[in-house]
């Protein structure tokens, strides 16, 4: 991959693989230096082995945010794909867990907007993750939905409000990260195979497709104000 991040720092929120590692190996591979921040600094020393700076971070602690916003001084680029997802039917939701979803992808994410970005420089962008479920509701994810849907949102107003710097958001399809082991085996398999079987690009997608946006948006200076949508067509299924 071209250099198109050569020297240029990135912080990266969230855990210890995932969508978070593969964005910290493709910005590596961009010539970017990475700094991983999450809240399990241990889990990140052993997944990256002294390969990037690692930080700790609460995304619902705004003074964490903020002592890491003074640590750090200027970052060029911002990446969160911190989430705390909660599906079930909206009979059975309890505020806790929805309050905390909120907190973790959309109020986080604003705090660390709020804290970065008067000190980055004016060509710098940040790049936040969505969720299908915004586009494509189904029965039981009205709290996805909910979250994902204000991840869309506010990516348009803080484009406008940041301007120059770039806000930009992905919004990924069903990736294969680990997020769906709460299904069982049983329960991932089956979701993976209707997956493989209905959405048009035949199969499930990887971090690796999610981490390849993250650098076409933190790298293409023309783009900003955009959900980019990178699901394998699924929304297209009925
Ligand atoms: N995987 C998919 O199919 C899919 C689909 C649509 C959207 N997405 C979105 O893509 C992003 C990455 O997904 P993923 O599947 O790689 O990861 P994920 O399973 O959603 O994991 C997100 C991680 O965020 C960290 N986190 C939670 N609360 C935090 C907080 N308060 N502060 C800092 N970190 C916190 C947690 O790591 P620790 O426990 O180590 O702190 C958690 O494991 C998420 O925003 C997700 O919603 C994923």
């Amino acid at each position: 991959m071209a250099h198109l991040l050569k020297d240029r720092s990135v912080l990266v929120v969230g855990r210890a693989g995932g969508i978070a590692k593969a964005t910290a190996t493709a910005i590596q591979a961009a010539g970017g230096q990475v700094i991983a921040a999450g809240r399990n600094v241990d889990e990140l020393k052993a997944a990256y082995n002294d390969t990037v700076d690692v930080e700790s971070i609460d995304l619902t602690d705004e003074d964490s945010i903020a002592d890491l916003a003074n640590r750090l001084g200027t970052v060029d680029h911002v990446v969160t794909t911190a989430s705390a997802r909660v599906y079930g039917n909206v009979r059975d939701l309890e505020p806790a867990p929805v309050m905390l979803s909120l907190a973790t992808k959309v109020i986080g994410p604003l705090m660390l907007v709020k804290h970065f970005e008067p000190r980055m420089p004016r060509d710098g962008s940040f790049v936040l993750l969505a969720g299908i479920r915004s586009r494509q509701p189904l029965p039981g994810s009205s709290a996805v939905t909910a979250t994902n849907g204000a991840v869309d949102a506010m990516t348009r107003a803080l484009a406008l409000e940041l301007a120059p710097i770039r806000v930009n958001a992905i919004s990924p399809g069903t990736i294969d990260t680990g997020a769906y082991d709460r299904l069982g085996e049983q329960g991932r398999s089956e979701l993976y195979a209707t997956r493989e079987r209905r959405n048009p690009v035949r199969r499930v997608g990887t971090s690796e497709d999610i981490a390849s946006a993250i650098v076409f948006a933190l790298t293409n200076t023309f783009l900003t104000g955009a959900v980019i949508p990178v699901d394998g067509g699924e929304p297209l299924v009925v």
